[in-house]
């Protein structure tokens, strides 16, 4: 009984490591948020696909649904080993919930710490039929409580999911890349920046939709220079907001990825993050809002260390209710932060 466990625990985990090269880099010389991202959608996607694939009948690929909050917790640098590993926690009738830490060692000295723990939700898509969502193996569970556990947060994400989905209806104009000269610094329109990229097949999965991954790297490096733009030093992902993917994204469609600050507290900053899909080729012709999502920046100084940020100039009534939202947010995340550091101080 125990041996049958223990290798379907194996089948459900994935470690994967890879030594981190200077094109990973970000400015300020350590691996890109966005190349984190990236490796962790990776490792989900084998892990969900493998898993979806492991009984007789229609095959699958796991497309991203939902990446909940994600905190960088400490910077990986270059030349150091990224272990990635992967397991999955839950299932539901459509979904897999997989965790994934990503731990980054010294191979010098062998110390090893813990960069990222991220959640993902993946739903298995028909290979023949991509509109067609399969049903998922479900998992044995070690202890009755850890179905319990995932369910709970099944059911939240299901709640917290269904809320955005009703927000995401607000039609959004992409952000235009400003001309810079004709606005004052410090303002919304000063640092807001676009990239524009055709969606190509080393993007795609096997079915020609875009990788989860590939989108969030994107995000990340626009609210990267978003960032870069308003405080002119180097910045760092210091975490990511729940992000819902709500639309795929079909190859040889062109996508917007534009970033705007929404708000900046002492020492961070919050950068709203959408991607519009339009999509020119093909039978149907259309323009969507695909994924939106919230960064937050920390602009650091030449030793690494985090510096004050400026603060954002406020110009009309709508980036005043943007401001006062992310204000929100910030005061909601910054109290869990504290409430869970207690409780790990008094463990
Ligand atoms: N997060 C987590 N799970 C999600 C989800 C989300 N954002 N959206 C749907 N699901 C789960 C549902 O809970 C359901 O599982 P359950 O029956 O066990 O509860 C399962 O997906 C199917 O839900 P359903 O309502 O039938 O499907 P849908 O029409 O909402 O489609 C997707 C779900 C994920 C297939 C669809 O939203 C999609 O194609 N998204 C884009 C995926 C993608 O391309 N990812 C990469 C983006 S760059």
């Amino acid at each position: 009984m125990r041996t049958t466990y223990l290798r379907r625990f194996w089948e459900r985990l994935l470690v994967h490591v890879r030594i981190m090269r200077p094109d990973d880099a970000n400015i300020a010389g350590n691996v890109h948020g966005g190349t984190i991202l990236k490796m962790i959608e990776e490792a989900g996607a084998i892990i969900s696909t493998r898993h979806c694939n492991s009984q007789t009948g229609e095959k699958c690929v796991a497309a991203l649904a939902r990446v909940e909050r994600t905190d960088f917790l400490s910077p990986m640098c270059i030349g150091e080993v990224g272990h990635v590993s992967a397991e999955i926690t839950y299932t539901s009738k459509h979904s897999v919930e997989v965790q994934v830490n990503v731990m980054a060692e010294n191979i010098l000295t062998s110390a090893k710490r813990l960069t990222n723990r991220a959640t993902l939700w993946y739903v298995p898509l028909s290979l023949t039929n991509v509109d067609k969502v399969t049903e998922v193996p479900p998992i044995e569970y070690e202890r009755k409580e850890l179905e319990e556990e995932g369910r709970k947060r099944y059911e939240n994400q299901k709640l917290e999911r269904f809320e955005t989905k009703q927000r995401n209806g607000d039609v959004i104009l992409p952000v235009i890349d400003p001309d810079r000269q004709t606005k004052e610094q410090y303002t919304v329109g000063y640092s807001q920046s676009s990239l524009i990229h055709l969606v190509g097949p080393s993007d795609c999965t096997l079915h020609g939709y875009v990788h989860g991954g590939v989108t969030m790297k994107l995000m990340d490096e626009v609210a990267g220079i978003v960032a870069v733009r308003h405080c002119k030093t180097n910045v760092v992902t210091a975490s990511v907001d729940a992000i819902n993917f709500h639309r795929k994204i079909q190859k040889g469609c062109i996508i917007t990825i534009s970033g705007r600050m929404t708000f900046t507290s002492n020492k961070s900053m919050e950068i709203e993050v959408f991607v519009d899909a339009d999509c020119l080729v093909g039978d149907i012709q259309e323009k969507y809002r695909a994924v939106s999502a919230f960064f937050t920046y920390v602009s650091l100084s030449k030793e690494g260390k985090p510096l004050p940020v400026p603060q954002l100039l406020i110009e009309n009534e709508e980036e005043k209710k943007r401001f006062e939202e992310g204000k929100g947010r910030y005061l909601q995340t910054k109290t869990k932060r504290q409430i869970q550091t207690q409780c790990l101080t008094q463990q």
